[in-house]
């Protein structure tokens, strides 16, 4: 609120927050490594922010999507790869594990909307065969 401000510039803000709330807070935050609460708060805040945005259809967006599979599903790995050629215009780059003698794991980098992105997530995740994955968004050309 108050007079906007260049992105790069810190303002202070009191926040009254209840005291067993923070105290949990401040547990989990120690677990995950923060040195302080103010860069913390800020992820949080983040996140929302990248959540709130690429709920938009839209929205210009860059995504990983992470799959493990058994490459001895029939026809599986022909399968996804069908898909990736298919979506060629939306994949940046894909990185291939073997790891082990029957499971692979795949990253997908992606980037287009934020609709186009999530849909061809979801046909790789529901690809018979694939048996966990998991799609993460994040926003571009905007300061977070
Ligand atoms: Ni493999």
């Amino acid at each position: 609120m108050g007079r906007r401000r260049k992105p790069t510039e810190l303002e202070r803000i009191g926040i009254a927050i209840d005291a067993g709330l923070l105290a949990n807070f401040d547990v989990i935050i120690g677990q995950r490594g923060y040195k302080n609460r103010s860069e913390a708060f800020r992820d949080l805040v983040r996140a929302e922010l990248v959540t709130e945005r690429t709920r938009l259809p839209d929205a210009p967006v860059v995504g990983t999507v992470t799959l493990v599979y058994n490459h001895h599903v029939r026809l599986l790995s022909q399968k996804l790869t069908d898909l990736q050629h298919e979506y060629h215009h939306s994949i940046l780059s894909t990185l291939h594990v073997h790891l082990d003698h029957h499971n692979c794991l795949e990253i997908i980098v992606l980037q287009g909307t934020s609709k186009a992105v999530q849909d061809l997530a979801s046909r790789l995740l529901a690809t018979k065969g694939v048996n966990h994955g998991k799609l993460v968004m994040s926003t571009v050309n905007e300061t977070l």
